[in-house]
């Protein structure tokens, strides 16, 4: 009569224990442009794509990530438990039963506004990277059923980093800008382009919400002026960042953080939480040394400029000896080692980087 109850107990205490250990978040779906892309433009026609060498050297070869190792998005997989990374959704393995650990749905190029990046051609923009989510949402279901797949996406990481590409690829490119700044003021345009963000991303927000998400990270625009290619390509800039771009990325960021607390009230149930990356960037590249870098303004991987910044990344660039040591791998993206210092800030970071809390906390929910 007893031995029935002390298994019940035993294995009762042993399933606590599996939950204990268990990760806290099942899932995590990551929407945004190239700073977390995995790999969705090598299905795409594009100019936009990062599966060639030298990219990907520290990851054990290119796989369209744009940059030597690891995205943010995949330092965080890692910080969080999941033993691989989240797979990009335009990947054919990308089906039942990996989906249920999370979907990477970002692509290079690609920007909050639909039209941002033409001249890459291919590429996924914001709305059209949530159309796709609710398809993998639909296969969730059938499934698990929808109970149970509420409950997984109401306990997943939800991350959203897009944006930049609307500025530079767009009103800052040189080409475009000798025509349209002289029309439009960059407070015009920021303002345009923030309203459509606005609109954009409360209904993307609302959408991802009524889907069943409840986690969201929504991550700022960091000091662009500060890339090698702005660096290169704005005159004004000489040796320091560029002043005009960080100054369009701070208006944009002060209108999204208010957007972010507005949804926060009216997405009853929802934690979203505001990643000011600007600010952490902008921190390592000041003091860059006391983060164990020496180069903060150049490209590791260059063929010309002063700062490396006129060219993308590819099989002609000279990389440089210590990879470790550039904050920036390319013209425009973070260093494996730069994302280690943005990731763990979000992990663990105070409200002054991350608010009202950081994915630790918002994880232990
Ligand atoms: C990059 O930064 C270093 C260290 O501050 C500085 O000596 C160098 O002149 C800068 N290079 C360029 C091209 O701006």
């Amino acid at each position: 009569m007893g031995w029935p109850r002390i298994a019940f107990r035993a294995s009762l205490f042993l399933a606590m224990v599996a939950i204990c250990i268990a990760r806290k978040v099942p899932a995590c779906f990551v929407f945004g442009d190239s700073l977390v892309d995995s790999g969705n433009n090598n299905y795409l026609v594009s100019l936009a794509k990062a599966n060639y060498n030298p990219n990907g050297i520290d990851f054990g070869g290119p796989t369209g990530r744009f940059t030597n190792g690891r995205t943010v998005a995949d330092i965080l997989d890692e910080e969080l438990g999941f033993e691989g990374y989240t797979p990009p959704y335009l990947a054919p393995t990308t089906v039942w039963p990996v989906i249920q650990e999370g979907v990477n749905y970002g692509s290079g190029a690609s920007g909050i506004l639909k039209s941002t990046g033409t001249m890459f051609g291919g590429r996924i923009y914001f709305g059209a990277q949530i159309d796709n989510f609710a398809g993998t949402r639909q296969e969730i279901i059938s499934h698990i059923g929808e109970p149970a797949a509420l409950e997984l996406l109401g306990q997943s990481l939800f991350s959203v980093t897009i944006g930049s590409n609307d500025l530079i690829n767009n009103y800052l490119l040189p080409v475009v800008s000798v025509v349209e700044q002289v029309l439009v003021s960059p407070e015009v345009f920021i303002d345009s382009m923030i309203s459509s963000y606005m609109l954009q991303l409360t209904c993307c927000l609302q959408r991802l919400y009524d889907m069943g998400a409840r986690k969201i990270l929504v991550v700022n625009m960091g000091p662009i002026g500060c890339i090698p290619f702005e660096r290169d390509t704005d005159s004004a800039s000489g040796n320091s960042c560029a002043d005009r771009p960080n100054q369009m990325a701070r208006m944009f960021n002060v209108r999204l953080e208010d957007l972010v607390s507005q949804l926060r009230s009216t997405l009853q149930g929802s934690i979203i939480v505001y990643a000011d990356v600007y600010r952490t960037v902008v921190d390592v590249i000041e003091n860059y040394a006391s983060y164990g870098f020496d180069n903060a303004n150049s490209s590791c991987c260059s063929i010309t400029g002063n700062h490396g910044g006129l060219l993308p990344c590819g099989p002609p660039s000279v990389v440089c000896s210590d990879r470790s040591k550039y904050i920036f791998w390319d013209s425009y993206h973070p260093s494996d080692a730069a994302n280690s210092v943005i990731a763990k800030r979000l992990m663990d970071g105070g409200p002054d980087d991350i608010r009202p809390m950081n994915i630790r906390q918002l994880a232990d929910l």
